[in-house]
């Protein structure tokens, strides 16, 4: 493995989770092998307070000189009251915007460990495996016009636009389907066809696409339907792939099967496969500060980091083994608690996946 990766905490509880995500890449970089270096720089709040903007122009170029970017979280109440147009999330956006990253990788896997922990039954999550593939740098999200506007009778109106190139489309699908081969070999595309001209298109050409998979099974289907059969029969899918709101709401619909929000990592990439990693949950204000967010998504990101961008898949095994150990011998932070288990802290999950890397520790597994 080598490479530079450019971490980003961001706000909340970005910066503990990422310190911990750190310890087992420091670990890892011990050693022997080509190693990699490890760079640091402010989003979101963070960057506001120093520099006044949410990605400073340095941080992009920065993003753009390494090989992988590692992304705590953005956001928080203290930054809630500022101009929209340079909120943290704000920052976050132009981060995936200006790198390209427009296929965004959010696996939903339920640890076996974990069933106890969904609010679903366990039969129905036993086994789940589904990958979200999220449109990530078009859409609702970045259409323009958007606003606020004053209206002539005073009153006010807000509008985004929705808009989607058949090439923006068609570059995410077979981002899907090539991961679908890798997989179960079947996709559902989540639309709202029957409203939506932006989704009549996306349908239109996700068929053109599929047609040139003749061993990938498709389906299409709305995303009312998909967020009804996400909780009704999950295991029904194997990948979906969506656009950016969809694909933002249905992954956190998601996350809850597998037992918490806590335990998703995602991947972003690019046409050349560099990638921005980070947990799909939030900043979580409310928790920051007190050492128990769970780091575990943010861990496996760093896992897919490793798989992905910097060409070390046998580490990347590791990373998601020993956070398997741990799960085994029932540590948990409090958002995966359940009868019987040890609950731990930020730090001590960190410290417990770090000992469970290495093969020699006397571990019993
Ligand atoms: C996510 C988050 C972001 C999004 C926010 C923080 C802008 O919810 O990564 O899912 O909406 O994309
Ligand atoms: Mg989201």
């Amino acid at each position: 493995m080598s490479g530079k990766i450019l971490v980003l905490p961001g706000d909340g509880i970005g910066p503990e989770i990422v310190a911990e995500a750190l310890k087992i890449l420091e670990a890892l970089r011990e050693e022997p092998g080509p190693g990699f270096e490890i760079e640091r720089a402010a989003i979101g709040g963070e960057a506001i307070d120093a520099h006044g903007v949410p990605l400073p122009g340095e941080t992009l170029e920065r993003a753009r000189a390494c090989d992988a970017i590692l992304l705590g979280a953005v956001g928080g109440p203290r930054w809630d009251g500022i101009e929209r147009s340079i909120r943290p999330e704000r920052g976050l956006l132009a981060l995936r915007s200006g790198l390209g990253v427009f296929a965004n990788f959010r696996p939903a896997i339920a640890w076996p460990q974990l069933a106890g922990a969904s609010t679903l039954k366990p039969d129905v999550v036993r086994g789940l495996d589904v990958l979200i593939v999220r449109e990530l740098t078009g859409g609702i999200y970045f259409g323009q016009p958007r606003g606020i506007r004053e209206r002539d009778d005073g009153r006010r109106e807000g509008f985004n636009t929705l808009v989607y190139s058949e090439e923006e489309i068609e570059r995410v699908c077979v981002v899907a389907f090539d991961a679908a081969r890798r997989r179960a070999g079947r996709v559902c595309s989540v639309d709202k066809a029957n409203v939506l001209e932006a989704s009549e298109l996306w349908r239109e050409v996700a068929t053109r696409v599929a047609a040139r998979y003749d061993d990938v099974e498709v389906r299409h289907m709305y995303v009312d339907n998909a967020a009804m059969q996400l909780v009704r029969a999950p295991k029904q899918f194997d990948v979906i792939v969506t656009s950016n709101m969809f694909g933002d709401i249905l992954s956190d619909l998601a996350s809850m099967l597998t037992g918490s929000i806590g335990m998703l990592p995602s991947a972003s990439l690019d046409v050349s496969g560099k990638g921005l990693y980070e947990p799909i949950h939030g900043a979580a204000p409310d928790i920051s500060g007190q050492g128990v967010a769970n780091p575990l998504a943010t861990i496996l990101s760093a896992a897919m980091m490793l798989r992905y961008s910097l060409d070390a898949p046998a580490l990347a095994d590791r990373i998601e083994t020993a956070v398997g150990r741990v799960l085994d011998d029932g540590l948990r932070t409090p958002d995966i608690e359940s009868p019987g288990t040890t609950v731990v802290g930020t730090a001590e999950m960190g410290d417990a996946v770090v000992a469970a890397l290495r093969p020699h520790t006397g571990h019993n597994h």
